[in-house]
């Protein structure tokens, strides 16, 4: 039919809510979206493709104008298949769709950075899960920097899954028998996870062992001591995504596809320079 069917709602695929990164972006993209009309619906993934495909499929039937996909396992060409308005945010896949990240690998070699000019030297990294893009460009980021600090062979890499009660058995469990100076958290919540594992241990931060994370999120100011972080210009990234979605089904011209924003090192007491 000359008519394509639309609903002047949009889909957007988050992978947890529940991690406090996830409100301040849906907000934005809210946020966004009302002023040009249209409806939110929210779905989340749980980091599981078999959900991204069943919400896409559901989604589609839904007849909704467009998708923002914050999410990972991609499946390409089934999305392609869906022939839908899509913008990917926050966790890149490849190039075929307008996108709008931030940048995941500066960010990681500045907050390693960060902790050796504070006087660190066995610095470890608590990385997020191995299938997100985000977390690996965030690990080669500490990787490279390591390298240039010629710290590499005293790396550390422990294995997170961007959840807080996770990252704190894990930081728990590694330094029973391993000792860190630094510790760079892939994200804020598992940030918080290091910070209570530590102080359980009976270590100071961060006169025995400094914490930085990243995201910015306001939890980080609640702690005691406060968190360093990598701050993501969250409701940013979200409001872009949500304008160039209007663009794209709008079928207006879009003169720049890919967005790459800037991060910025917030210093706070969890990383004091020492002595
Ligand atoms: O906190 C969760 C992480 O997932 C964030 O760092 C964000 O970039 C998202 O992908």
């Amino acid at each position: 039919t000359l008519f394509k069917k639309t609903s002047k709602t949009i889909g957007l695929i988050v992978p947890d809510i529940s991690n406090p990164f996830f409100p301040e972006l849906v907000r934005a993209i809210e946020d966004v979206m009302n002023i040009y009309d249209y409806t939110v619906i929210l779905c989340n993934s749980d980091e599981k493709s078999e959900k991204e495909k069943q919400y896409m499929d559901v989604l589609k039937q839904k007849y909704v104008d467009g998708m923002i996909l914050t999410t990972n396992q991609l499946a390409i060409e089934e999305v392609m298949e869906l022939d839908i308005p899509i913008v990917v945010l926050d966790r890149p896949s490849d190039h075929s769709f307008p996108s709008v990240i931030a940048d995941n690998y500066n960010g990681a070699r500045l907050a390693t950075r960060h902790l050796y000019d504070i006087g660190c030297r066995k610095i470890a990294h608590i990385q997020g899960p191995a299938h997100v893009v985000n977390a690996m460009q965030r690990f080669y980021g500490y990787r490279d920097e390591m390298k240039s600090l010629g710290l590499w062979e005293d790396a550390f890499v422990i294995q997170g899954n961007y959840q807080l009660k996770q990252a704190k058995e894990a930081v728990l469990q590694a330094l029973q028998n391993d000792h860190v100076d630094g510790i760079f958290a892939g994200n804020d919540a598992m940030a918080v996870g290091a910070l209570k594992a530590v102080q359980q241990l009976g270590l100071r931060v961060p006169e025995d062992v400094a914490i930085i994370g990243y995201d910015g999120i306001p939890l980080t100011e609640m702690t005691t001591p406060e968190l360093s972080t990598i701050s993501q210009p969250i409701y940013e990234m979200g409001a872009i995504a949500a304008r160039l979605l209007v663009k794209k089904i709008e079928g207006q011209l879009i003169e720049q596809l890919h967005y790459v924003l800037p991060v910025k090192l917030i210093e706070r007491e969890s990383t004091r320079r020492r002595g």
